[in-house]
């Protein structure tokens, strides 16, 4: 049934002390939990409903005394009284959950035989009965006990007060969190785990200690996360005034995680591969993935869990808020412009695209069946860019004054959106009723430009036009605020002053765009300037301009905005992509473009530009981009084709430059994660990756010498990724030695799924079908299973969208055979058909086949049947 932000009502009852006393058994364990109840003096009286998922209760007192069957309702899934005390009471509830059966990962499970917890959204329903919802907030002691042998290391939110032995061989621990949570920030861990420990003083000189948990063996690979938590620390005090509130900070990596990682408090729960780092295994994209999730749930302690959200409506408060920080915090220790580019891709890759399909849904959602459903793209990533337009639109004083009030006023709170942009309201007396706008209508806006200069007045006119797209049960929209931060660029290159006609004021270049149509008239501008407008991708919105491509050539060599750099040569090379495509399919040759090959060669002999940034501008659009830029009547094939040309053709006619820079751009010394020697190596990858695809025999060469010589894992799996595409027997050599190399590594081994998966060759489908039934293959693993299945599907546009629809039937057949076991991954890798409607007629009917096959596969679980019907919804 469907949950809906209007019926929010407070809760009737409140908890103020929750007592948990759990043993530990791998399928039989025991949970006391002693609630201590008073009426919320905001409700009016009613019976007290507890929720649960597949809970057996084994006893139940109230107030001291076992309460008489006839005075409640027991079943799996809700425990109610329906005739509670008047006032304040306890209640002892004591339930049995088997943690070696939970395979959906959710309440409390064993990873590699490490007892763990994940509540949110609703997993503590799933450990005892309770108010599990986030404006329930309680102080929390939780003893766990335990077999000494099996699980020596015994935690929980808080600090520590009490450990010791017990008889049989088993002990305890006792932990005590002051600061009032909801359930979902519940999380203990039980487990044989080797700890990583150091300390941080914080800005008042207290000082607290950081801990990281992992498996035995596995400390050397903590360095990097633990670096990246003591900078985030610092950060967040420098940035934000936010200092750290408890005595000690743990971490904990387990390796069968649904997420990323987990904000509990004090005790965090990670996915490892956001954990574990070292040169030969990680990623330089591994480690800015764990500096970006360290620093994500370190930041929720105060976006998150000291202002907690009222209901799960309001998700994007702390999710939206905290990626917001956590790219502000990334921007700071490695290159802004790189990272703004970085995001700005995933945003339009992932965002854009459900934005614009049957999953669209506000920043703020209005009606939910499950939850775990919107733990998406849009509420973190679009969530975040309408921080960053508040951001834009007031300015960094501004912003902090607001922020600062936001703490001080709800501390403490379970807070609304309202309340939060009301605080940036407050310090700068504006009316927000238009940016609300923002939270509650999906869709990406569509913003079109056009120009008039005068030079006999000395004008130029900007003309703006808005709209925004029907989605879901949204057909008609508003104007919203768009923010557009704007340059006029000189035939000199400078930025000229922006004087608007009608004696308006130009803040910090940003226009702000109210109406649906809109006209801005500068003045004093004698020669015809050209237009940098959107810069930094100041509003998360589609962009028609009238540039010529020889105004986004000059863009692209003078533009003072590095991001607009970036864009102008992406837009040039998506106006080349998108007829390319219509010729293919007409059964003409690709076009070539010369001054985007002139423009692309100007960037290889610029010495003034940083590598990470050349190497962001040499990748063209992606296949989702030119899909979504086309809009309808897809065909991927003819986009991979499209896109394999301009590749080559990169390859081949700035060969002499790739090569040159290859041989440059080694980096000396032994391997360092920093975003400069990590810059180096991605120019140098893809100058590689592009000498090959342009066909040129020496880069396999050069492929298989750096495979085999390499010392860091960019280097290698770089390496491999080229010689897997381009090099015929020499990738497959590669892989299989990769394989033998790095067989005992769970995360190394999942690039060897995922790199297969991912490659756009007839018989990938045919060797992922055959990967499935690998040894080293498991349905168990979420990181696997993502590896394998989610890459596949995910990443790999043309496999996955097969002509004879081959490649929708395997998905279907697996997210059948998942669902029963985890649901929350199934519904994740389902919304790979997200983009069913706009593709092709044949392959559209294909989809909607298989899609229809999953809806009538039996019984689906609420989380895949929710997104199958959403996908399915007539638009
Ligand atoms: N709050 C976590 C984060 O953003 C995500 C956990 C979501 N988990 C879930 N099962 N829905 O870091
Ligand atoms: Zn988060």
């Amino acid at each position: 049934h469907t949950i809906r932000l209007k019926d929010y009502l407070p809760p009737a009852w409140l908890v103020e002390t929750v007592h948990l006393d759990v043993s530990l058994h791998p399928s039989e364990t025991r949970v006391r939990a002693k609630l201590a109840f008073k009426p919320n003096p905001e409700s009016a009286s009613a019976p007290l409903v507890l929720d649960g998922d597949g809970l057996s209760l084994m006893s139940l007192k109230l107030d001291g005394a076992p309460l008489p069957a006839a005075n409640f309702v027991a079943s799996p899934n809700q425990l109610t009284i329906p005739q509670p005390p008047n006032g304040p009471f306890t209640l002892e509830i004591e339930t049995l959950v088997d943690p070696s059966a939970n395979t959906q990962l959710s309440g409390l499970y064993r990873s590699s035989d490490t007892y763990c917890t994940q509540c949110e959204a609703e997993g503590f329903r799933r450990i005892t009965y309770f108010p599990d919802r986030p404006d329930v907030m309680a102080v929390y002691t939780t003893r766990i006990e335990a077999d000494r042998q099996e699980a020596p290391v015994l935690l929980a939110n808080g600090n520590l007060v009490d450990s010791g032995a017990l008889d049989n061989g088993r002990h305890y621990a006792v932990w005590h969190d002051p600061h009032p949570k909801p359930s979902y920030l519940f999380a203990m861990v039980g487990g044989d785990l080797a700890c990583v420990e150091d300390s941080f003083r914080t800005m008042s000189g207290r000082d607290v200690t950081l801990r990281i948990y992992v498996e035995h063996g596995k400390q050397d690979r903590c360095a990097y996360a633990m670096d990246s938590l003591k900078r985030s620390m610092r950060w967040d005090e420098e940035a934000f005034g936010r200092e750290y509130d408890l005595d000690i900070f743990m971490i904990v990596a387990v390796s069968d995680f649904n997420m990323g990682a987990m904000e509990n408090k004090g005790l965090n729960v990670f996915n490892d591969k956001y954990v574990l780092a070292s040169a030969e295994t990680a990623t330089d994209a591994d480690f800015a993935h764990i500096e970006a999730v360290i620093a994500h749930e370190y930041f929720h302690n105060w976006t998150g869990n000291r202002i907690t959200c009222r209901d799960w409506f309001q998700l994007c408060l702390k999710e939206g808020l905290t990626v917001f920080r956590d790219h502000e915090f990334s921007s700071d220790m490695r290159s802004r412009p790189v990272k703004r580019i970085s995001d700005v891709r995933n945003l339009r890759a992932a965002q854009f695209i459900e934005d614009s399909g049957p999953l669209a849904h506000p920043v703020r959602p209005e009606a939910y069946k499950e939850i775990n459903n919107f733990y998406t793209t849009t509420i973190y990533e679009k969530g975040a860019e309408v921080v960053r337009m508040v951001h834009t639109l007031l300015g960094p004083e501004k912003f902090r004054a607001g922020m600062d009030l936001y703490f001080q006023r709800h501390d403490g709170e379970a807070a609304t959106v309202e309340q939060f942009i009301q605080c940036f309201a407050d310090v700068t007396g504006r009316d927000i009723a238009q940016f609300m706008l923002w939270y509650s209508q999906a869709g990406t806006p569509r913003v079109t430009v056009s120009t008039h200069h005068d030079a006999a007045a000395g004008t130029y006119a900007l003309s703006l036009k808005q709209a925004v797209p029907p989605t879901p049960n949204q057909p008609t929209k508003s104007p919203m605020v768009i923010p557009l931060v704007t340059g006029l660029i000189g035939p000199d290159g400078r930025d000229l002053p922006l004087v608007l006609a009608d004696g308006g004021v130009v803040r910090r270049g940003v226009l702000v765009l109210h109406e649906a149509e809109w006209t801005f008239t500068f003045t004093g501008i004698t020669e015809r300037p050209v237009l940098s407008i959107n810069r930094g991708f100041s509003a998360p919105i589609e962009l028609v301009t009238d540039l010529s491509n020889d105004d986004l050539a000059f863009l692209a060599a003078h533009d003072s905005d590095p991001f607009n750099r970036w864009q102008a040569l992406q837009t040039i090379s998506m106006r080349l992509l998108i007829e390319n495509v219509a010729s293919i399919r007409a059964g003409k040759a690709p076009r070539s473009d010369d001054k985007l090959m002139v423009a692309l060669a100007a960037l290889l002999e610029n010495p003034a530009l940083e590598p990470a940034f050349v190497a962001l501008a040499l990748v063209p659009p992606g296949e989702g981009d030119i899909a979504r830029e086309i809009g309808s009547d897809i065909d991927p094939d003819a986009i991979f084709q499209a896109r394999t040309a301009l590749r080559r053709e990169i390859g081949t006619r700035l060969g002499a430059a790739l090569s040159t820079l290859y041989e440059r751009l080694t980096v000396p010394g032994g391997y360092t994660p920093d975003a400069t020697s990590a810059g180096r190596r991605a120019l140098r990858n893809v100058a590689l990756d592009l000498m090959a695809a342009g066909g040129d025999a020496s880069a396999i060469t050069w492929a298989a010498r750096q495979y085999d010589a390499a010392d860091n894992m960019t280097d290698r799996m770089a390496a491999l990724a080229t010689l897997a595409l381009h090099g015929g027997p020499e990738g497959e050599r590669a892989l299989a030695d990769f394989y033998s190399r790095f067989e005992g590594d769970a995360l190394v081994i999942d690039k060897w799924f995922s790199l297969q998966a991912t490659i756009p060759q007839a018989d990938t489908l045919d060797k992922v079908r055959a990967l499935t039934k690998h040894a080293a293959f498991s349905f168990g693993n979420p990181n696997r299973v993502r590896a394998l299945i989610g890459a596949f599907a995910m990443s790999n546009v043309t496999q996955f969208n097969r002509a004879d629809g081959a490649g929708y039937d395997f998905l279907a057949e697996t997210l059948l055979a998942l669902d029963p076991k985890n649901p929350q991954v199934a519904a994740r890798m389902a919304t790979a058909f997200r983009t069913w409607r706009t593709l092709e007629e044949g392959r559209r009917g294909k989809a909607e086949a298989a899609l229809k096959r999953i809806k009538e596969g039996g019984e689906l679980s609420r989380d895949l049947a929710d997104i199958v019907e959403r996908a399915l919804a007539p638009v």
